[in-house]
């Protein structure tokens, strides 16, 4: 699998996966195209690499998928619009990207042969678990549009394998934190506003319960699944930190200096599912994988990163598109 076609190279996750891939000797192609999410800056260095190709363009274009797909080895596909909140007034450009974008791929995989088809999933595809935790045979319940068309998509891919051979694997990963995420997502939400001396809002009193898991330790698992994943095969990609955004909200304060004064509280979101959490046990024992980095690090490290980075992510919170839901400060805290 020397040739790699990377779908969603420049946005968050891919583009830590990409430099990954250079760094262990394999040659790239990233497809992106450059979202509101996806930023060649994301690749920094790499962009210099002899061994990058980039190039611009829609997982939908089904020419360009065609020409691209038949050059490569292997396909691991990130590309989607990510963001929940941006799923309730935009459910049908989910559906577009995440679906259709997903079957354009698979169908220039199965009219190519490639050796290996990646495709990068959520644990919210299996909805909210009060007590317990899913393993990949469990049932697939989304509850917001975002989830959904993951969801959909996943079921796609593997159709592709049972029905055409395509070699397909699919990854579920929980919550992904590190440097270079888009401020839209919680984390660097919160810590770009703390930076700034400006106040986070929680949703409802903060109670909601997330798998927290370091970018690397998720590459790390997508790299163990391209290379030796069986095809067909659903791959749980866990074991970072459980944290109520409570939790999250009181080290982030800590990282960034602030104090409870800047943190209020919204009335919670729709849908907001109370808990994921997934067995990743299937992972662990079949292809070795062990998450490396601990929360307390791996948080100092990002936090640091924005510190260090204002010229990245400044620009994107003037986004007009930006969802505002978790930007509002209603009132102090009360706990
Ligand atoms: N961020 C997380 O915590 C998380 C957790 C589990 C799974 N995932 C999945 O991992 C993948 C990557 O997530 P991320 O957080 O890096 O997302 P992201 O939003 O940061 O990046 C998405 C990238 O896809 C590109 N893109 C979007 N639509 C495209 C299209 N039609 N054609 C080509 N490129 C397009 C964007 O430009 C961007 O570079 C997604 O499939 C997501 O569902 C993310």
């Amino acid at each position: 699998m020397d040739r790699v076609l990377v779908t969603g190279g420049a946005g968050f996750i891919g583009s830590h996966f990409v430099k990954r891939l250079l760094k262990a000797g394999s040659e790239v192609t990233v497809l992106d195209a450059l979202t509101y999410a996806g930023h060649r800056e994301n690749l920094g260095d790499a962009m210099l690499s002899p061994k990058l190709t980039f190039v611009e363009g829609n997982i939908l274009n089904d020419q360009l998928v065609d020409h691209l797909v038949q050059r490569h080895d292997a396909v691991v596909h990130f590309a989607a619009e990510s963001h929940v909140d941006r799923s309730f007034f935009a459910a049908g450009t989910f559906l577009t990207t995440n679906v259709l974008g997903t079957h354009t791929l698979l169908d220039a995989a199965r009219r190519f042969s490639v050796e290996r088809f990646v495709h990068v999933s959520t644990d919210e595809v299996y909805g909210p678990l009060v007590t317990g935790s899913a393993t990949e045979q469990a049932p697939l319940l989304p509850t917001v549009p975002y989830a959904a068309s993951k969801a959909a998509s996943d079921l796609v891919a593997l159709s592709y394998f049972h029905t055409y051979g395509v070699p397909v694997c699919v990854t579920r990963s929980s919550n992904n934190y590190g440097p270079a995420q888009h401020p839209e997502k919680i984390i660097p939400l919160f810590v770009t506003n703390l930076l700034k001396g400006k106040g986070v809002s929680l949703h409802g009193r903060g109670e909601h319960v997330r798998n927290w898991l370091h970018v690397e330790d998720n590459c790390q698992g997508i790299e163990l699944v391209l290379r030796g994943g069986t095809s067909g095969e659903v791959y749980n990609i866990g074991g970072g930190t459980d944290l109520t955004n409570l939790k999250l909200t009181e080290l982030l304060l800590g990282e960034c200096g602030a104090g409870w004064a800047s943190v209020g509280y919204v009335a919670d979101r729709r849908s907001n599912d109370i808990r994921y959490a997934m067995d990743w046990s299937k992972i662990a024992d079949s292809l070795g994988y062990q998450p490396a980095r601990a929360l307390e690090d791996g948080l100092a490290e990002t936090v640091d990163w924005y510190r260090r980075n204002p010229d990245r992510w400044a620009p994107l919170l003037r986004n007009p598109t930006a969802p505002t839901a978790q930007v509002r400060l209603l009132a102090k805290p009360g706990i």
